[in-house]
């Protein structure tokens, strides 16, 4: 018998939803919350035909990067972008290529096809 210790998949939008540069923003249906702390969500996007998820918080100072619903890229249309100072991100791989948490990342979330559905594993 094995037993796997790792974390579930959580079912999120289709991937029709993404189309078109479409972002979609989730709950993570995490079991202990720290109440001290913000929600954790999630967005996830098309990164060319690519699904990608993200847990939505700047490592700059633990906050959502969004301020408008479904709104995170720049005005090129290039790098993810946090709202508050404009750290900028790469879309692939989440790292910050400018702004006041150059050098760290974004938190990447496991995103998988199940059917016409995404799903994205829980952070442990
Ligand atoms: S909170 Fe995101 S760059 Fe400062």
């Amino acid at each position: 018998m094995t037993c796997s210790h790792a974390p579930p998949w959580q079912a999120i939008c289709s991937r029709q939803a993404l189309e078109n540069g479409q972002f979609f923003e989730f709950s993570l249906a995490v079991a202990e919350q720290n109440v001290d702390t913000l929600p954790l969500t999630g967005f996830a996007f098309l990164d060319g035909d690519t699904p990608r998820a993200y847990v939505n918080r700047c490592p700059h100072m633990g906050i959502e990067l969004n301020w408008v619903p479904g709104r995170f890229k720049d005005t090129d249309n290039l790098f993810l972008q946090c709202s508050t100072h404009g750290a900028l991100f790469k879309p692939r791989d989440g790292e910050c290529i400018a702004g006041p948490c150059q050098g760290d990342a974004l938190t990447a979330l496991d995103i998988r096809e199940a059917g016409v559905i995404l799903e994205v594993r829980l952070p442990e």
